[in-house]
């Protein structure tokens, strides 16, 4: 039975799946365009967004902010989402057992929303969404096609805010997704 966006999003809000509720401020569901044709997903929520109830929205957030501003769209016209829903204590990687627990939401929203591309930042979305043991440093920029939706690894902004000679590579990756919206916008396909 499909569930409803409705339905998902309290189950992810009432969610006490994992030990990762005990510790958390908010829920970080994720936000957005519930149809968008672009979809983000990062890691697990930071402090601010823990603090917030809202994903991206420290300092790796406005990196990722201005490189969605850069491909010419608003944060509004896509969908913003994580592996887990809630902040690791210290911002540590979610366990698998914790990330297992999640992924049936982020399945979930990604069933409802049918976006043409998903972009997986770093290596925990990359791991959990496409396969274990996959480099980033390697892979970034490749399409991946499951079901009809296309995946793409690329880094996770922190690691661009830690070694910011991986932005230009980075902003290969979003050229490479804009000029794929654009080549289904032109073909008449109406992204
Ligand atoms: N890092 C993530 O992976 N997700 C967020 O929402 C914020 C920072």
């Amino acid at each position: 039975m499909r569930t409803s966006w409705a339905e998902v999003t309290e189950q992810i809000s009432d969610c006490r799946k994992c030990r990762l509720c005990e510790t958390r401020t908010n829920v970080v569901p994720g936000e957005g365009n519930p149809a968008a044709k672009l979809m983000f997903v990062g890691e697990g929520p930071g402090q601010e967004e823990d603090r917030q109830g809202r994903p991206f929205v420290g300092r790796s957030g406005e990196l990722l902010t201005s490189m969605i501003h850069a491909i010419g769209l608003e944060r509004s016209e896509v969908y913003i989402a994580n592996v887990v829903k809630c902040r690791p204590p210290g911002n540590r990687n979610p366990e698998p057992d914790e990330a297992e627990a999640c992924l049936p939401y982020l399945r979930a929203q990604v069933a409802l929303i049918r976006p043409r591309i998903v972009v997986l930042l770093g290596k925990v979305a990359c791991t959990y969404i496409l396969r274990e043991n996959i480099s980033v440093m390697r892979e970034h920029g490749n399409w991946y096609e499951r079901k009809g939706v296309l995946f793409m690894p690329t880094f996770h902004p922190s690691a661009l805010l830690r070694d910011p000679a991986k932005k230009r590579d980075a902003w290969e990756d979003f050229k490479k997704i804009r000029d794929m919206l654009r080549q289904w916008k032109d073909s008449g396909e109406g992204v």
